[in-house]
């Protein structure tokens, strides 16, 4: 279905209180999902927690078939844990890294994945290599050929960085990584729900994103696809009850599939709350949904650029719904509680977030606005007008 306005609109209840331009923080959840998210909570309450899974079972299991549907997978290949770090963890600390392996990773690297790579670089030996980007910020990917060799282990890249509209091209890297056969994870984490994804087109071994940014679920849910072919050589680095069987004093059995990644106890109502946001999404289209944030943005990021005084960072060509810029002389901070004073809610992104980028292109503390496609032109209107008189 094509954006209807008045039913996006109508089904996005904060946005009678508020602009809400923290999309790549956590966007606001259409009524349905958390509708979904209550009902479950109150048969909690009604019958019991375990009863209320027991009896929910099918919608539960159907939050799988979600996922798989949103990145085109199986089921199976699907884990549904607490938040994209914890489904990015789970894969890349089970990777048997050895002495002398190497990482290649992408300059615009979330702080969070390349402390993981320290962590690794330290205790196994390992080198973290930074492919480099284009004057645009793309990924060279010619460099990235130049640079393989066969101690090259992984290649993990984050799709849309926490702190721009960059976009990645991850299937172009994803033909190199299969050329080569090394093993590659993709962080879609801010493109998951804003961009359509495809694993089989991306050619990825392993996808993690998280429910509350772009797909507008609860906070605390995300998922993690794991190949087929590739979850039997991954051995989760925490294992419990659930995702492994005791079967005698000295052994366990893993599961097969990709819930090995998960554990037993988990928030069934933001399981299926998440669910319901994948559902909504696939509903209203991701190519529909691409097509409004990439019109919205853009007409944003151009009539900011005529600001004297604004500096937007990011020139590439492809660019999504995050925009990041500095006002001369204005603290971010300044500047987005400036904004949140009449009811614009927008967030400021740190060198720390992405330190290699930061440090490589000089930037400093950011506004970051980042649009959805249930905002619209006047709303954008109203923070540019404002932002017009800040900057002055
Ligand atoms: C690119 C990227 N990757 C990973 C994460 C971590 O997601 P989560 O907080 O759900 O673990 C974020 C969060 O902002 C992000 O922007």
């Amino acid at each position: 279905m094509p954006i209807v306005e008045t039913k996006v609109f109508n089904d996005t209840l904060g946005k009678k209180n508020v602009i809400h331009l923290n999309n790549a923080g956590s966007s606001l959840m259409p009524a349905v999902v958390l509708k979904a998210q209550v009902d479950h909570l109150n048969l909690e309450a009604e019958i019991g927690g375990y009863e209320a899974s027991d009896r929910e079972a099918e919608k539960i299991q159907a939050v799988y078939t979600s996922v798989a549907t949103l990145i085109n997978c199986q089921p199976s290949e699907v884990a549904i844990v607490e938040n994209a770090t914890v489904g990015w963890s789970m894969a890349f600390y089970a990777i048997p890294f050895k002495p002398g392996d190497r990482i290649l990773t992408a300059e615009a690297e979330y702080a969070s994945n390349y402390l993981a790579y320290l962590q690794i670089a330290k205790e196994k030996g390992v080198s973290i290599d930074i492919i480099p980007s284009g004057e645009n910020g793309i990924l060279d990917l010619a460099a990235l050929e130049h640079m393989i060799d066969h101690r090259v282990k992984l290649i993990s890249i984050t799709h849309v960085p926490t702190n721009s509209g960059l976009v990645n091209p991850i299937a172009e890297i994803g033909e190199i990584a299969r050329k080569h056969d090394i093993l590659y994870l993709v962080d879609a984490c801010q493109s998951a729900g804003q961009i359509p994804l495809d694993v089989e087109k991306i050619n990825c071994d392993i996808l993690s994103a998280t429910a509350r940014k772009y797909l507008r679920g609860p906070r605390g849910v995300g998922f993690l696809y794991v190949k087929s072919s590739v979850i039997e050589t991954l051995h989760p680095p925490m294992i419990d009850l659930f995702s492994a069987d005791w079967v005698s004093e000295n052994e366990y059995v893993l599961r097969k599939d990709a819930r090995r990644f998960e554990n037993w106890e988990n928030n069934y109502a933001a399981k299926i709350g998440m669910g319901a946001a994948i559902d909504y999404a696939l509903d209203i289209g991701l190519e529909n949904i691409e097509a409004r944030i990439t019109e919205l943005a853009d007409y944003f990021r151009s009539q900011l650029r005529l600001i004297d005084g604004v500096f937007v960072h990011t020139h590439c060509p492809v660019q999504c719904g995050i925009i990041s810029f500095a006002l001369d002389g204005l603290e971010a901070e300044t500047v987005k509680e400036r904004l949140k004073a009449d009811g614009i809610n927008v967030s400021v992104t740190t060198p720390f977030s992405t330190l290699i980028d930061a440090t490589r292109r000089q930037l400093p503390n950011m506004v970051r606005v980042s649009v959805h496609y249930f905002n619209d032109k006047d709303e954008l209107d109203r923070v540019l007008d404002l932002l017009r008189k800040i900057a002055k």
